[in-house]
């Protein structure tokens, strides 16, 4: 798959869970890898993983909540690594409360981090992409953004957006050649999915995907080239309800 070999790719909340995966299968592919989280630890962690594998990775400590953090964080991953080629937005917080129970401040955290910060990164990255007239963004959606789901308001209003956007992002680029997809897995095996896996009795493990089966699918939007497009990929766990 040398197609990913020097690629630039910009992945947000890569320090754990599915943005981890997806850093190290695109390393291994040979690119470029710029992480972006809050905790600088884990996102070092993973970047000295990729380097001593020989690998190249750098991290940049953001706060995705930050207007200026996302502008620091392509202006640093463009420094050190030249244009952005892929950018892959990632990160995401889930809480649950039914809508009577959600605070202001837990609604802004929901939709800053899984909705407003994608359209920042985005409107940071798209003008050269248009300008090269080449890029990718896979956003990470969610089952959360077709369905709705008892007290995850914030989460589904935010995920739902993200549909909205891309949708809009895609029809104002295709023209440029940039392609723009959305990634909705189901049920992951993360701390995000935590809470939620508790509420539902821990059922079996074993049932929930691992981030390295969404990191798999993210490999194949990312190499998806020519007359085909994909524009949202779902990614539902066995077990659960067919087509729904
Ligand atoms: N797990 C699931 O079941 C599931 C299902 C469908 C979709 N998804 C989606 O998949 C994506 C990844 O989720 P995950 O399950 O891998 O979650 P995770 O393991 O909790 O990781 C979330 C990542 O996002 C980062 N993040 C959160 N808030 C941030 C902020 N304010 N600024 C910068 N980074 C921030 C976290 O880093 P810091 O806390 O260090 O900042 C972390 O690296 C999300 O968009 C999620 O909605 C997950």
């Amino acid at each position: 798959m040398h197609e990913l070999k020097d690629k630039v790719v910009q992945i947000t909340g890569a320090g754990r869970g599915i943005g981890r995966a997806i850093a190290l299968a695109m390393a291994r592919e040979g690119a470029k890898v710029a992480m972006a989280a809050r905790t600088e630890r884990e996102i070092n962690t993973v970047a000295e993983e990729i380097n001593l594998a020989g690998g190249t990775a750098i991290a940049i400590r953001t706060d995705l909540m930050s207007e200026s953090d996302i502008k620091k964080m392509v202006y640093e991953t463009e420094q050190a690594f030249g244009p952005i080629d892929i950018l892959i937005n990632n990160a995401g917080v889930l809480k649950l409360a039914p809508v009577t129970e959600i605070s202001t401040s837990m609604w802004d955290e929901l939709i800053s981090v899984n909705l407003r910060a994608v359209f920042l990164a985005c409107r940071e990255v798209l003008p050269g992409m248009m300008e090269r007239k080449s890029g990718r963004i896979i956003n990470i959606g969610s089952m959360a953004g077709r369905r709705g789901y008892v007290e995850q308001g914030a989460y589904c209003a935010a995920k739902h957006g993200l549909i909205g956007l891309s949708k809009v992002m895609a029809l104002e680029t295709q023209r440029y050649g940039i392609r723009i997809h959305v990634l909705a897995p189901g049920g992951v095996l993360t701390g995000l999915s935590e809470e939620l896996r508790a509420s539902r009795g821990n059922e079996n493990e074993d049932a929930w995907m691992t981030p390295e089966e969404v990191a798999q699918a993210a490999l194949y939007l990312c190499t998806q080239n020519g007359a085909a497009m994909t524009d949202e990929l779902v990614l539902r766990r066995y077990e659960s309800e067919p087509w729904r």
